[in-house]
């Protein structure tokens, strides 16, 4: 809950709120994610999104947990759709994830997301080509989590499309910060 000037609470008893909001988010930028694209279907709507909110959830079954902002566009083609890709990404193709932080161009003709050629995975999501691996998903739960909604989505495909050794693309091999 938002205590003064937008800080959430709980805060510890005798600590000044201002102090442990700052120190509270270093802590949490401080935590170690990948960074990932989220491709998303519902009809002929696909999209794609960057995204660091992804764990696996269980061994059995097979689940993946993505963190999705309510208002996001993903947000409304997950719910309704179903289903998700999550797409590894290659160290080296770093700059690819700015491209995917804001609205994305998609041409269904050329089958392409801002340019970059996809095709449609087994659950019918977007999985990109360029993609060192996928992960693709149908959403089995889900958790109202604050601003985010959790979406738990059982793995029916995944598969390397490159060098299984290639490196994949973590959170601190960029400048960007999301969480906090
Ligand atoms: C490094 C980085 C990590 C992000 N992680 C997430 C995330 O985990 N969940 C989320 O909902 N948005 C995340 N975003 C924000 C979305 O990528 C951004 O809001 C995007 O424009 C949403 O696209 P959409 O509205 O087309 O779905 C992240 C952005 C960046 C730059």
């Amino acid at each position: 809950m938002p205590l003064q000037d937008g800080i959430v609470g709980p805060i510890p008893d005798g600590a000044d709120p201002e102090e442990y909001d700052k120190l509270r988010r270093r802590v949490l930028w401080t935590m170690p994610y990948g960074l990932y694209i989220l491709g998303s279907r519902d009809g002929e709507r696909r999209n794609g999104m960057a995204i660091n909110f992804v764990t696996q959830m269980s061994f059995t079954p097979k689940l993946i947990g993505v963190g999705i902002e309510q208002d996001a566009f993903t947000h409304e083609l997950v719910t309704a759709g179903r289903v998700f890709s999550v797409n590894l990404i290659a160290r080296e193709d770093r700059a690819i994830i700015r491209k995917f932080s804001k609205p994305v161009d998609v041409d269904t003709e050329a089958s392409t997301l801002n340019g970059f050629p996809f095709h449609d995975g087994l659950t019918g999501a977007p999985i990109l080509d360029q993609a060192v691996a996928y992960v693709d998903c149908e959403v089995r739960d889900t958790l109202d989590a604050g601003e985010h909604t959790f979406f738990a989505g059982e793995v029916v495909d995944t598969g390397f499309q490159r060098d299984e050794d290639t490196e994949i693309l973590r959170m601190e091999d960029t400048r960007l910060n999301y969480g906090g």
